[in-house]
Parts: structure tokens; C-alpha cells; sequence
């Protein structure tokens, strides 16, 4: 029998690999998400289906790329195929979100992905208020949604630690770290604010990283890496951390759907270089070092890499 060193586990569905689509435009169209799963993706988790096209009823509208009909008969289709698919819903008012989540169970969705997307901007609420929002969604979310059900949490959090930890004790089977933030940006030339969509490096996987290895071991449930996933690397940065499966978006978009086998070669020839048989022996590897790290010693480590900075310009 062949073992696929690369299979892995994610939201209780075993996976041929760590690398899992995350919500982006390339799943539109069912051949996407089969040449997906040709390429050796994991799950594919598809992009968005927000509450403001729900409230659309059926009815197709520019701004959402498709109508709910057209998102469940997507959801249909695809889950026909051979990996998990996951649907992802994105919005905050219970009532929709319950009907959207019972409306992608029933057209065959394998898990949910819930996207709250909700930056804090309101003067007058506080971060416990905003955090506290965070958890009631959880809760009810996870009440509704008969599948297993991953939350996709934003980075601008005050103790994203603390809050993870208070998430998973609703019950919900994994925590997606971290989301992007995509906010307007001052257009000096044409004086408006425009807002764009900017492909991640692989500098934008620290936060995520840092905080997988932070949590491993606490949660019961899976901490899946999102962000910054450039080359194997980063994914295995995430994985070492503690992360059971990572997502990428930027990557397929910038290489095309065909970077999944790339990647995938890059997790197997790291294994076999370090002589690793599967991956589930590699995750959390390295998060007791950064665990050990305190607080105080993290200042400290802190003020060396300041201090030790070069540049030619320092005479
Ligand atoms: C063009 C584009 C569209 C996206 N659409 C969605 C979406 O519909 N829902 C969602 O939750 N995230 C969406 N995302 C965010 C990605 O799922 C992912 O969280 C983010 O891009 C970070 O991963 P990456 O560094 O691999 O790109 C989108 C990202 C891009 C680049």
C-alpha cells in the first residue's frame, strides 16, 4: 500500500494534503475547483457568499459576482468531487446567516467557513464589546450549522490569544488565522480613497505563524495558517508552528491553480531531505521554543534585533 506522507487532517476530514484553497475567485467555476483537486489540493474552501446577495433574493447583482441560486448550485456541483469542499459565508445578521447556512448544508456543502469580516471602526465600542460580538456570533453559528464550521478571525484583535481560546470553547472545530485586512487607501493623485485588493508576500505569514505556535496544544480545536503562503516554505513555517492545514489564495492567483503541485513537491522534498514519514509528525515541532519565549524575554529579544540592526548608513 502507498502512504501519501503528505495527508493530513482538517476539520475532521482526512486530507491528501495540508494545502487547502482558501475563499478567492478562482473557485467560480466547478473546473476550477476540479482542476483543484487534479493539482492535489487538500479541500477547497470557496469563496464568499456574503448576506448582502442573499438579501438579493436569487436575484444575480453586479457587485456579488453571483446570485445565492447561482453560489448553491456551485456548492452542489462541486461537493460531487472527491476533496471537502467548504462554503464560506461572510456577514453578521443571525437571520440571514442561518438561512444561508442551512441553504449551503442542504445543496451538499461538507463545512462552513464563517467569515464575520467586521472591522471595528465604531469610536464608541469598546474591544470587549467588539470581541464579545465575535463569540455571541460563534455561539449561534455554531448552533445553526449541522457541519463542521472553521472561523475566519481578522488580525486587528487586542488578545487574539485569549479570544481564540474563548472561541473554541464554543465548540467550533477550527480557527482560521488570520484573515487580510484590505482598507481604503489615499489616492494623492485622483483624491478619493480606493479601496484594492493587493496580493500577499510571504511576509504577511508572521502574525499567523506566531500565533499558531502560541496556541498549539491549547485549543481542542484545528488552527489552520491563512495568509502570506509564498512558497512551501512558509507553509511549512506554519505547519512547524502548530497550523494542521494552511490556505492560500495570492499564490494560486499569482502562479495559477497548477502552484498546488508545486507546493506540494516542496512540502515532500523538505520531508524527505529531514527525513520526515508524515506530516501530522512536523506540527507544532517548533512551537514550544516560541511557548517558552515569555513575555519579558520577548522584550528583550525584541530590543537585540533593534539594537543589532545594520545598515550602511549607521557610521
Ligand atoms: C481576489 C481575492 C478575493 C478574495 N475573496 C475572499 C472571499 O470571498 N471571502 C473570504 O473570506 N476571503 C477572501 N479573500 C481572502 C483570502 O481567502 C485569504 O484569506 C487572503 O487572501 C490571505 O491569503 P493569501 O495570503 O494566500 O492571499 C480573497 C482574497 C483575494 C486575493
Amino acid at each position: 500500500m502507498i502512504v501519501n506522507p503528505l495527508s493530513s487532517q482538517y476539520l475532521g476530514f482526512s486530507i491528501a494534503s495540508p494545502i487547502v484553497v482558501a475563499a478567492c475567485p478562482l473557485s467560480a467555476k466547478l473546473e476550477n475547483i476540479e482542476a483543484m483537486q487534479e493539482a492535489g489540493a487538500g479541500a477547497v474552501v470557496l469563496f464568499s457568499l456574503f448576506e448582502e446577495s442573499r438579501i438579493n433574493n436569487g436575484e444575480p447583482d453586479a457587485q456579488f459576482r453571483v446570485s445565492s441560486d447561482d453560489y448553491l448550485r456551485l456548492v452542489e456541483q462541486a461537493s460531487n468531487l472527491n476533496i471537502p469542499i467548504i462554503a464560506s459565508l461572510n456577514g453578521t445578521n443571525l437571520d440571514h446567516l442561518s438561512q444561508m447556512t442551512m441553504a449551503v448544508v442542504e445543496a451538499g456543502a461538507h463545512a462552513v467557513e464563517y467569515n464575520p469580516y467586521h472591522l471595528p471602526i465604531n469610536l464608541m465600542r469598546s474591544g470587549r464589546e467588539v470581541e464579545d460580538e465575535l463569540v455571541e456570533l460563534a455561539t449561534e453559528m455554531r448552533a445553526i450549522c449541522q457541519r463542521p464550521m472553521a472561523m475566519k478571525l481578522m488580525p486587528t484583535l487586542s488578545s487574539p490569544g485569549y479570544l481564540a481560546m474563548v472561541l473554541d470553547a464554543t465548540g467550533i472545530d477550527g480557527l482560521v488565522m488570520f484573515n487580510r485586512l484590505y482598507l481604503p487607501q489615499v489616492d494623492t493623485e485622483s483624491m478619493v480613497l480606493s479601496r484594492h485588493v493587493h496580493l500577499s508576500r510571504k511576509e504577511d505569514s508572521a502574525w499567523g505563524i506566531h500565533w499558531a505556535s502560541l496556541l498549539h496544544g491549547k485549543m481542542q480545536g484545528s488552527i489552520i495558517g491563512n495568509s502570506g503562503v509564498e512558497h512551501a516554505e512558509q507553509a511549512l513555517q506554519y505547519l512547524l508552528s502548530g497550523a494542521e492545514a494552511v490556505q492560500v489564495a495570492s499564490s494560486l492567483i499569482r502562479n495559477g491553480i497548477d502552484y498546488i503541485g508545486t507546493l506540494n513537491r516542496g512540502l515532500r522534498d523538505w520531508m524527505e531531505h529531514h527525513e520526515c514519514a508524515d506530516i501530522s509528525s512536523i506540527i507544532g515541532l517548533l512551537s514550544e521554543q516560541r511557548q517558552a519565549d515569555s513575555a519579558s524575554q520577548d522584550r528583550i529579544s525584541y530590543m537585540k534585533s533593534l539594537h543589532n540592526f545594520q545598515s550602511p548608513h549607521f557610521k
